[in-house]
């Protein structure tokens, strides 16, 4: 493919600005610098740069973010930046989107994708992806409360009760919860149904995949093929 058909495959703007990017010496292309933007390579293990930042070819951007608190998970927000204001521009120019969202106070592990179809199969609630939380709570938790939440609570406007898939204590006013749907503030709304509040959220796993420790609150890493099998990894539920 030509060299500036792949910049703007890889958000760097329009096939007229890839072509100046190039003309203007900016691009190396496999260690070589490059100038003309018609020149053709294969795409399979491509790494350039662009004003000396590598880069990898990827036909499709598969990533995870450490969301931190005070960020809305929407390009347009009300009262807090963008989620998108922490990722490189050339991630958001080529479309990439969470897949799900967390409120703006919820913190922890958040996927993000251009590819539809990534995005569909994660957020789907039909594949009962467990997710798991770090739930604070205002009020101690009683052995009453974790037993509606694991036998299930009915939330407004749902016509099923909504049932926990794990709840663990860790003391007195945190608990794990895990969640296979994937409802509108469902941690929040379980555990107001079960006669709790929430005082702080933080999502640690998806699947089989949980937060890596080297990230820090606001850090974002490639999914690599490590990650993806993780993600996959994780224990059926009726
Ligand atoms: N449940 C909530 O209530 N909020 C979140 O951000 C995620 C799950």
């Amino acid at each position: 493919m030509q060299i500036a058909r792949i910049l703007q495959s890889q958000g760097f703007g329009s096939r007229r600005e890839c072509r100046s990017l190039v003309r203007a010496g900016r691009v190396t292309v496999n260690g070589n610098a490059v100038d003309d933007p018609f020149l053709e390579f294969p795409l399979d293990g491509l790494v350039f740069t662009v004003d000396d930042e590598d880069w990898e070819y990827r036909e499709k951007a598969c990533l995870m973010l450490y969301k931190p608190p005070a960020h809305e998970c929407t390009h347009k927000p009300h009262f807090y930046p963008s989620i998108y204001t922490l990722l490189p521009p050339e991630l958001t120019a080529r479309g990439v989107q969470s897949v799900g969202r967390l409120d703006q106070d919820t913190t922890g592990l958040l996927l993000l994708s251009d590819n539809g179809q990534f995005i569909h199969t994660w957020s789907s609630g039909k594949k009962r992806i467990p997710k798991r939380y770090r739930v604070t709570l205002k009020h101690p938790h009683t052995p009453e409360f974790i037993r509606q939440l694991l036998e299930g609570v009915l939330l407004h406007d749902e016509a099923e009760p909504v049932r926990a898939a794990d709840c663990t204590p860790i003391d007195a006013l945190t608990l794990w919860l895990t969640i296979t749907e994937g409802k509108y503030h469902q941690v929040k709304r379980m555990v107001g149904a079960a006669g709790n509040r929430v005082e702080g959220l933080h999502r640690d796993c998806i699947g089989g995949l949980q937060l890596p420790a080297v990230l820090e609150p606001g850090d974002w890493c490639w999914l690599s093929p490590a990650h993806l099998a993780a993600l996959e990894d994780y224990p059926q539920t009726a």
